[in-house]
């Protein structure tokens, strides 16, 4: 694995100064924490992410503050309030059949290289799969992402700005994307007028970002707009609900330009600082799959496929019957330990605190890093290897497992409201796909290069053959 700038020097700091020490975010202190203890206080204590200064002005400005991800005070509970419902088993269930047609758009692309012995990314094509899932359950669009999607055709324009979009606002350099970003942070006493300055004089970087941003809206509005037609007169019950959500929204937030907040939209618009749902999902599908297709995790690959084939090669797991893969569940787990599709995790102070024995004062930033704690051979044993076991009750690795020492979705109030949905989707994607495949790692693609942002994701993508798998005399 190749290890870039932010997690190698949390790792690094962690090992020189121990687990609580002082990290930068451009010129912004954050206390970083790294061992479950202090973790587990940091994110139980406090519920406000940190908010880190931005250049948006006007309408952009108004837009970035009243979203979800950044709620705090009384609308906290109000907005989380009204998103739980989406994510009750109920909901979830209808969501089956939906996430299942995905997945088998993913499984015939694949077919279409192994067709042909041809090299795929796996990882961009998980990618199209999960935003294509966002789009069906979230709203009723089909973003119609897949190359086997015979719509994809008339709609690859959208989902190429789309995904171009996303990279834009996403890049690394998002951070300290623009020459106004230093002055920001150093001088914030002047933010009114260089916020202004860069309003009406933006650089290139500032240009791209907010070019980034628009084309989300407009593209994912239109599509929005588009179903919506479709839609009318029809009875249908995701619609509806979503009516529902909305309301509820409105009443807690209020609306404004158009776009509701906590929407879909919402959450790609502001995904420059925060964890979005269909690139999580799809980094940790691609790492799990990445870490199986080690050579030296054969053996582990053999026990999900011989899982898998016990259930049946042609069946179509139920909502209940996803229950019946533990391994495979811990195939993905021990993913996300070895690759935290969010390695940082903040907070803000809410009041003063006491880390470690150091007087921490309200308002400090407060960031988990959960990158170098997955992997700190102090808390996990033999961090570097790949060991679902782990994640087995009863196995001597699982007895070893640090208690609260593993934290891919958060914890506390913020935890990921999606964490059932997410892997709910993994789980049918991987069932699919293994059930009729296992895959072959590039040979390029020994050591993997890994994308930091705000989430981390394979820089040069996961590069696989598709190896169909020989039948089988089960009756299933
Ligand atoms: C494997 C996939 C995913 C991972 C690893 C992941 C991880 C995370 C993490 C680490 C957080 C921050 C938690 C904290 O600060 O304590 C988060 C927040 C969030 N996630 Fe996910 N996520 C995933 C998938 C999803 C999906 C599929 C959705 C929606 C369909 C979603 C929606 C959200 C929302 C709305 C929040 C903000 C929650 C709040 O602030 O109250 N996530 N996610």
């Amino acid at each position: 694995m190749k290890l870039g700038g932010i997690f190698k020097a949390h790792q690094k700091y962690a090992q020189k100064y121990g687990p609580i020490f002082v990290a930068r975010n451009v010129h912004t202190p954050i206390v970083m924490v790294e061992s479950p203890e202090l973790a587990r206080k940091v994110l139980l204590q406090n519920n406000y992410r940190c908010v880190f200064p931005n250049l948006l002005h006007g309408e952009d400005a108004k837009f970035e503050e009243s979203t979800y991800l950044d709620t705090r005070g009384d609308k906290l509970k109000t907005v989380r309030g009204a998103w739980q419902p989406f994510f009750f088993s109920g909901s979830l269930e209808g969501f089956m059949a939906l996430m299942k047609d995905s997945a088998d758009l993913l499984v015939d692309s694949v077919e279409m290289y192994a067709r042909n012995g041809a090299a795929m990314d796996i990882h961009a094509m998980i990618g199209a799969m999960t935003v294509q899932v966002v789009g069906t359950t979230a709203f009723g669009v089909n973003f119609h992402t897949q190359a086997a999607d015979k719509a994809s055709e008339k709609n690859s324009s959208y989902v190429k700005h789309l995904l171009q979009a996303m990279y834009d606002i996403m890049a690394p350099k998002a951070f300290s994307f623009s020459m106004y970003t230093p002055p920001l942070i150093l001088f914030p006493f002047a933010g009114p007028l260089i916020k202004r300055l860069a309003h009406y004089f933006p650089d290139e970087g500032l240009t791209r970002v907010k070019a980034g941003r628009q084309v989300i809206i407009d593209i994912v509005k239109e599509l929005l707009a588009q179903r919506r037609e479709e839609l009318a007169g029809e009875q249908n019950r995701i619609a509806k609900g979503l009516g529902k959500l909305r309301a509820s929204f409105a009443e807690a937030t209020g609306e404004r330009r158009g776009v509701a907040p906590g929407s879909f939209v919402d959450l790609l618009v502001n995904a420059t600082d925060k964890s979005t749902a269909y690139e999580t999902t799809a980094n940790a599908l691609a790492f799990t799959m990445y870490l199986l297709s080690k050579p030296e995790n054969a053996e582990k690959l053999a026990k999900l496929t011989a899982e898998i084939d016990t259930f049946g090669r042609e069946r179509v797991p139920t909502f209940e019957e996803l229950d019946k893969f533990p391994w495979l569940e811990a195939c993905l787990r021990e993913g996300m330990r070895v690759f935290p599709p969010v390695p940082t995790l903040t907070r803000e102070a809410e009041r003063d605190m006491d880390l470690a024995g150091y007087k921490v004062p309200r308002g400090t930033m407060l960031g988990v890093a959960v990158f170098s704690m997955h992997n700190n051979p102090a808390y996990w044993q033999e961090p570097e290897r790949y060991l679902p076991e782990r994640f087995i009750e009863g196995t001597p690795e699982c007895a070893a497992k640090p208690a609260h020492g593993y934290l891919p979705f958060g914890d506390g109030l913020r935890q990921c409201i999606g964490l059932r949905f997410a892997i709910m989707e993994a789980k049918i994607t991987l069932i699919r796909l293994y059930q009729r495949f296992t895959f072959e790692l590039q040979a390029e693609q020994d050591s993997l290069e890994l994308r930091e942002t705000i989430t981390i994701s394979a820089a040069k993508g996961v590069l696989v053959k598709a190896i169909p798998r020989p039948p089988t005399n089960n009756l299933f």
